[in-house]
């Protein structure tokens, strides 16, 4: 299981540790945070460029001392509309962590470390982080549940093809630069109602794919060394690096509310399944609450029938 689960009583510490930090990693303005937050991108500032632990010679020290697991790797040019999900196992070209490391720009290089929190060195910056995001969203989305860290290392011109995770990021620049389209995932062009149900099911959920008339629809941002970008919940995104080596640190969260809206979506979905057309999520608060409880009901049911399932397909 990827990320860190915050137990509740870690959660309701977190942000009153936030606001006590004698130093922030990260410049929260509240009036923006408060504009903005999971309704639409907008950039922040951060000091992560000037720590020593996001340094190139630092970070190769982490992939080595890492499980293999943790670290993805993929080499050579990336088409921008490559399946996301496959494009490690089809872009590694048989090459091993150490191959990379060692000729990193000449292989062009991409490596994805994954939850650097688990580390004894970095799990102390990434949870001030985690204090300081849940101190500057208290007010509006007040308890975070879960969180996930990436580190991205990337040669020059690297595409992260388009696609859209199932929680809220941080995505901060350390060095070199990026470009991140973000689209709108209100937008039912973008990601229909049954899209944004089957994302967040409870079965093998899938992510809708990018069509180039969602072109000119896109939201822009650049990134530079000190400068990140808000994701809001499920946002579709495409991330291009520049012409030098990128560094950044991707920070992923679920907070309360998101689960309900999982919760709400995974059950619609199963409601789209039996035929039905349910009313969207969003449209009705007391809707949506009454399938987020049916929902979080039929989960040991359908962990049951899932993992049944899994073995049938094994024996066969
Ligand atoms: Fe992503």
């Amino acid at each position: 299981m990827l990320g860190e689960f915050v137990p509740r009583d870690m959660a309701a510490k977190l942000a009153t540790r936030g606001r006590a930090l004698p130093e922030h990693l990260i410049d929260f303005s509240p009036d923006t945070v408060r504009a903005s937050y999971n309704r639409h991108p907008f950039l922040v500032s951060h000091h992560l460029d000037q720590h020593p632990a996001f340094r190139l010679p630092t970070l190769f020290s982490l992939c080595r001392r890492l499980p293999l697991s943790e670290v993805k790797y993929r080499v050579g040019v990336i088409p921008a509309t490559a399946d996301f999900d496959s494009s490690y196992a089809r872009f590694s070209k048989g090459l091993s962590l150490d191959d990379v490391l060692d000729r990193f720009e000449e292989s062009r290089a991409y490596i994805c470390i994954y939850n650097p929190e688990r580390d004894p060195a970095y799990r102390p910056i990434l949870e001030s982080i985690l204090s300081e995001v849940a101190a500057a969203i208290d007010e509006c989305d007040p308890v975070i549940t879960w969180y996930s860290t990436y580190i991205f290392i990337s040669t020059q011109d690297s595409v992260t093809p388009y696609h859209m995770d199932r929680e809220m990021n941080f995505l901060l620049q350390v060095r070199g630069t990026k470009h991140v389209a973000l689209w709108d995932p209100a937008d039912d062009e973008v990601m229909s109602p049954a899209d944004r149900d089957r994302l967040l099911s409870m079965f093998g959920s899938q992510r809708a794919t990018y069509s180039p008339s969602f072109e000119s629809k896109a939201m822009h941002y650049d990134l530079l060394p000190g400068i990140g970008v808000h994701h809001p919940f499920i946002a579709p995104h495409r991330v291009t690096t520049g012409s030098e080596l990128s560094i950044s640190l991707a920070f992923t969260f679920r907070t309360q509310k998101s689960d309900k809206l999982t919760s709400a979506h995974a059950f619609n979905y199963l409601l789209r399944r039996c035929g039905w057309l349910p009313e969207e999520v969003g449209h009705s608060a007391v809707a949506d609450e009454i399938k987020v409880v049916a929902s979080n009901a039929a989960k040991v049911p359908i962990s049951l029938l899932q993992r049944a399932w899994r073995a049938r397909r094994m024996a066969t």
